[in-house]
Formats: C-alpha cells, structure tokens, sequence
C-alpha cells in the first residue's frame, strides 16, 4: 500500500485525479488511498492530512497560490509560477513545487511528440493558469513566445517580468494589436478561462489557422475553443487531458519514487470519459 494522498480545492467537481493515480498504483500492483478534499479550510486541512502522516496532496484552484504561501520549501518551478500544486514533507518540512508547466510539455513533446525547438508559440490568458506553464515553456528551445491578453496590461506585466528571465531563455514579447498581421504562430496554446463561461477569447481566425491549437483544458470547458479553432483552419486542435496525465505522474514520482507508464493511463481516461458520455 503507498503512502496516502489527495487532491485539495474548492469546487472540486468530477475530478480525475483519483482515477488517474489509482491507475498508476495498479502498475506497480500497489494500492492507493487518493482522497477528495473539497474544503473550504486549505491550511487546516494540509495541516492535519501531514500531522496524520499523509505522503502527499495535489493542490487546485483555488488555493495554488495559498500553497505556495504555505510551504517551507519551495523550487525554482513553484517560485517561477508563483503557484505550488504538488506538496510534500521531507523530514518534516513542507515542500512544495509546480508540476504543471513540465507536465504540459512533457504532453507536448513526447506524447503528441511535438517538439517545441525552434518554434513560434502564441499564448492565450494571463492568469494563473499563464503563470503556471511559462517558466518551463522559456527553457523548451521554442524561438518565441507571444502573450495576447484580453487585458493587455496583465499580460504585459507578465512580460516585464520573464522577458529577461535568464541566459537562453526564449525571449517573451506583447502581441502587437496594432499590427495588421501577427506572423502565423506554430503553436497557440489556449490558457484562458474563458471555457468556463461558454465564451471564446476574442482573436481572428487568421492567428489559430495553419497552427496547431492546444487547450488547458479538457471536457466541456474546451469544446468551445475546440470547435472555433477548427473551424478558423488549425492544423489540428488538442486538449489538455494528457498534460492532466504527465503533471499528476510528475506528483507520484515525487511522492512514491515510482516513473509510472502514461500513454496507457492515458488511454484509460480517455475511454472512462467516453464511457460517462455513453451512458
Ligand atoms: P486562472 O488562474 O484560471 O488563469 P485568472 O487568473 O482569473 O484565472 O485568469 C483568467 C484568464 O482568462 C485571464 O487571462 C482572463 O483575461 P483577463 O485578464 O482579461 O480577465 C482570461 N479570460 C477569462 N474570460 C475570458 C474571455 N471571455 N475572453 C478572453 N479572456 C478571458
């Protein structure tokens, strides 16, 4: 039996997380105990799951930057995003770090096999969903990386603080609204929330055409985007069901020191949705 986990966040609705790393301990013929804690009280609830000799918990929203805030420790990852979403103790101290931005190129390179080197990637969002995935994304060889914000100064703030962010880093810029035409981006990566609401961010059909289209989100939240950027002429559009699959492997090999097999649990999900939306 491994070592007890959890996800905390408040609302937590359908969450996969559960499903996801059972499937993982089921590689290793272990069983997991995964709890759901849908609270209101974050710090006492970490407290106790920890004082009770709880291994590790997974952190959503909203309570990715009270987390942060939390931990003793924190890693280059969380104090990039700003946002800790995987926590754990070592010897008794309360580490934390971010797992999201890895897992999505992780998603993108290996199991889309999308290599991100060389290319122009176009970033929808400013929030904190943005914050979580830039770091990882300056490090991924990609030639640039443009911000489009619905409010602009959020995204411009973003740039001020990672357009220097280190030595090779890919360099971040403002889309130029202005501008007639913004180059065509390779990849446009969907992180608004704006899903949640039924709505679309309001750029032209000509920035997501020719380009290969990814989405944070996954299930009803990304449909929207999903059937737009389709119909705008993207190359192909993806959702964020495997970086949910590479972040939540990242958590269990910090928890358990176990490299669980993603394409299969992958797969897994995918057919269990696929199940629900049958019945
Ligand atoms: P999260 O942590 O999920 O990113 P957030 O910090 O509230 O949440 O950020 C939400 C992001 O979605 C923001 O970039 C927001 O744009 P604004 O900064 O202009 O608010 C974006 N967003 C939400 N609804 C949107 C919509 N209908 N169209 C475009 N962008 C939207």
């Amino acid at each position: 039996m491994l070592g007890p986990c959890g996800l905390v966040g408040y609302p937590l609705g359908h969450s996969l997380s559960p499903f996801i790393h059972q499937a993982f301990a089921a590689q290793f013929e272990e069983t997991l105990r995964y709890t759901r804690f849908e609270v209101l009280a974050f710090e006492t609830v970490v407290a106790r799951f920890f004082a009770d000799g709880g291994t590790g918990l997974n952190v959503t929203l909203p309570y990715k930057g009270a987390s942060f805030d939390l931990v003793v420790e924190s890693d280059r990852l969380a104090r990039q995003a700003g946002a800790v979403n995987t926590l754990f103790q070592h010897n008794g101290v309360l580490h934390g770090t971010n797992t999201d931005g890895v897992g999505l190129v992780q998603d993108l390179t290996e199991n889309l096999g999308l290599p991100l080197a060389g290319r122009r990637i176009l970033i929808l969002g400013a929030g904190g969903a943005v914050r979580g995935i830039l770091g990882p994304l300056l490090f991924s060889g990609a030639e640039e990386i443009v911000l489009w914000n619905r409010t602009a100064a959020r995204a411009e703030q973003l740039v001020g603080r990672y357009s220097n962010a280190a030595p090779g880093a890919t360099p971040v810029r403002l889309f130029r609204p202005g501008r007639r035409r913004e180059p065509g981006a390779d990849l446009v990566i969907h992180a608004t929330s704006a899903g949640l609401n039924a709505e679309l961010p309001d750029i032209k059909a000509e920035q997501v055409a020719g380009s290969l289209c990814y989405d944070l989100m996954y299930g009803e939240p990304a449909r929207g985007f999903r059937q737009w950027a389709q119909a705008a002429g993207a190359q192909a559009v993806y959702d964020g069901l495997g970086m949910l699959v590479c972040q939540a492997a990242l958590s269990f090999r910090i928890w358990h020191g176990l490299e669980p097999d993603i394409p299969s649990v992958l797969e897994q999900v995918r057919q269990k949705i696929s199940n629900a939306q049958a019945d």
